[in-house]
Formats: C-alpha cells, sequence, structure tokens
C-alpha cells in the first residue's frame, strides 16, 4: 500500500476518528516531517528512557545474538527511520544484507546514505513500504536466512490483537528458520513510566499537539490549538500509556469544511504505547507464532530485548 494516496488516507482517518465518540486518531499519524523530527528529540529526553536503555542493552547482547543465530543473515528492519541503533547492530551480527523497511522515502533515504559510510561493504536493499500490509521482500535476499529486527517497543502501539497479527505477518515476510530481535519496553509502576511521557521540556506535548497542526496545515483545518492540552497518564487496568489531546474549553473547528465541537475536558484518544511484563512478552510471541529464545534486559530492569525463533509447524500431541 505504498502508493497509496497519503493525504487521503489521513484525511479519511481524521475525519472517521473525530466523528467517532470517544474521538481518536491513529498514533501513526504523528510522523509527518516536524513529527519525526519532534520523535527524535523525545529519544534523547532526560526522562525518556528507553531509546537509550535499548541502546545499551543491544550493545551488551549483540554478540550473544550473533553467536546464537549465526553471522551472513539479511537483516529486515521494521521502521527503520534514522535509527543510530542500526549500523552497530549490523555490524555485530554479522549482517550479509540490510532490508530496512519504513514508510517515509526520505528516511530511508537518509538511513541508507549513513549505513553507506558507516558500512560500505554492506548490501542495502530500502523498501518503502507500510510493514503493517503483506510483503515481498526484494528478490536479492530470497535465498539468504532472515533475522528481523524490530526495535525501540514499535509494537507497543498496538494492543495484543493487532500485536499478535502483525507478529504473524512478520513470520509470513521473514519465512521458515527466521529469528527475530524485538525490544519491547517493560511493564513498571506508573510512577516510573509516566514522566518518560510528560517531559519537563514539553517536547512530548508538541509532538502531541503537532497533529492539530498537522491537521490545520494538510487539511485545512480550523482547530484553535491554544484549546488543546496534551495528557498522558498509565492505565494500569489495561497496561498503557495513553495520550490524549484535551478541550481545555468548550471549542469548535472544521476539517475539510466539515464542522466538530468538542466540550471542555473532552479528548481525542492520540496514542497507545502498552506496556509488556516478561511472562506477556513470552506469551505474546507464542500467540504470534514464534518461539522465545532468550531476552536481555538492562539491570533495574527498565526494558528488553527479545530473541525469538519462528515456531515450527508441528503436530501438536
Ligand atoms: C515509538 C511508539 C515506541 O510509545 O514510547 C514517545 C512513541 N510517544 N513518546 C512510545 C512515543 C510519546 C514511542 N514509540
Amino acid at each position: 500500500m505504498a502508493d497509496a494516496d497519503p493525504v487521503s488516507d489521513f484525511a479519511a482517518a481524521v475525519l472517521a476518528g473525530l466523528a467517532a465518540s470517544p474521538k481518536v486518531i491513529p498514533a501513526r499519524f504523528f510522523y509527518d516531517r516536524t513529527g519525526s523530527e519532534l520523535f527524535e528529540a523525545i529519544t534523547r529526553l532526560p526522562e525518556y528512557y528507553p531509546t537509550r536503555t535499548e541502546i545499551g542493552i543491544l550493545a551488551d547482547c549483540a554478540a550473544d545474538i550473533a553467536a546464537r543465530v549465526g553471522s551472513g543473515r539479511a537483516v529486515v528492519e521494521f521502521g527503520s527511520g534514522s535509527s543510530a541503533k542500526t549500523p552497530p547492530f549490523l555490524r555485530a551480527v554479522g549482517a550479509s544484507a540490510h532490508v530496512p523497511i519504513d514508510i517515509s522515502a526520505e528516511f530511508l533515504g537518509m538511513a541508507a546514505a549513513d549505513l553507506a559510510t558507516k558500512l560500505p561493504e554492506l548490501n542495502v536493499y530500502p523498501l518503502a513500504a507500510d510493514f503493517t500490509q503483506p510483503l515481498v521482500l526484494p528478490a536479492e535476499v530470497a535465498e539468504l536466512p532472515k533475522l528481523g529486527f524490530f526495535p525501540g517497543s514499535t509494537l507497543g502501539n498496538l494492543g495484543p490483537a493487532a500485536a499478535v497479527d502483525l507478529l504473524r505477518a512478520f513470520g509470513g515476510t521473514l519465512g521458515e528458520a527466521a529469528f527475530l530481535v524485538i525490544g519491547l519496553d517493560l511493564r513498571k509502576p506508573a510512577e516510573a513510566i509516566e514522566p518518560a511521557y510528560n517531559d519537563a521540556a514539553g517536547v512530548t506535548a508538541a509532538f502531541n499537539l503537532n497533529l492539530l497542526h498537522r491537521i490545520n496545515r494538510e487539511l485545512g483545518g480550523t482547530i484553535d490549538t491554544s484549546a488543546f492540552a496534551h495528557r498522558a497518564f498509565f492505565n494500569a487496568d489495561l497496561g498503557r500509556i495513553e495520550m490524549h489531546l484535551a478541550a481545555t474549553r468548550d471549542t469548535a473547528f472544521t476539517v475539510l469544511g466539515r464542522p466538530f465541537r468538542m466540550a471542555a475536558g473532552e479528548t481525542i484518544h492520540t496514542e497507545n504505547s502498552y506496556k509488556w511484563t516478561l511472562d506477556q512478552a513470552r506469551l505474546l510471541a507464542r500467540a504470534g507464532g514464534w518461539e522465545p529464545v532468550a531476552l536481555w534486559t538492562d539491570p533495574v530492569p527498565l526494558f528488553a530485548v527479545h530473541l525469538w525463533r519462528r515456531a515450527a509447524a508441528a503436530i501438536e500431541p
């Protein structure tokens, strides 16, 4: 679906989401150019522990991963963005090829240029695509065993059912004998998670509010963004951070000419970020067609990197 019209995709999702009750806009629409830059800034915030914690774990476990999966695999990276985690990981696991997959052709181009300087010998076959849709990998890697790489707790944006579906789709894309390295944020008390989504500098608030600016820019919206505030809290029953844009007063606006109104206190739900215990993560693996092989955490622990192997089709007793 990489060729689907991105504006009408955004337009359809926003119109449907604002007409729904409660109001909701899918988190994937955060990532226009400004949103992607704001997310990069989030990853450097003192409160936002996941990125630097995962980089540390990967540095410590990559040799172990290499020993377990063997060198020479094609590393297929889902949602590669402009990740700084990638070059050291590719080097450590002795990748023979790299297939970065991202919706943004621009980000893919930047990542490929960065890799070309850091790992000039590596064959890179970028794929501009939506990895939540069925994928065909480049023919050049068809014969190579695959190592999926899905860092950053990106899976956390999906609830359990959608996460299982995506993991099954990854298995189909990567084929038999595949391994998957996946980073998942750990479930912790609310006080240990919430500051990462309510930073003192207000970068996460700007990231959330950019969605409204994006609607105004791209969909002719008339939203008064000063009538909205960033809200982020841990929903302990559902094991997820929720981000919302809350109307701070009664407000009315149009998007593509259609009228909407919100009462003070009403919110637009913009993101879920699920946090998984180690047991939940292993159950998720099995439900998604993978077998847990090994996992590594930081000492606290805040975050986990899991190694899974594609489950073989077997006759059950
Ligand atoms: C990219 C989905 C992993 O959930 O922590 C960061 C996105 N949202 N701050 C996350 C995000 C607010 C991030 N993921």
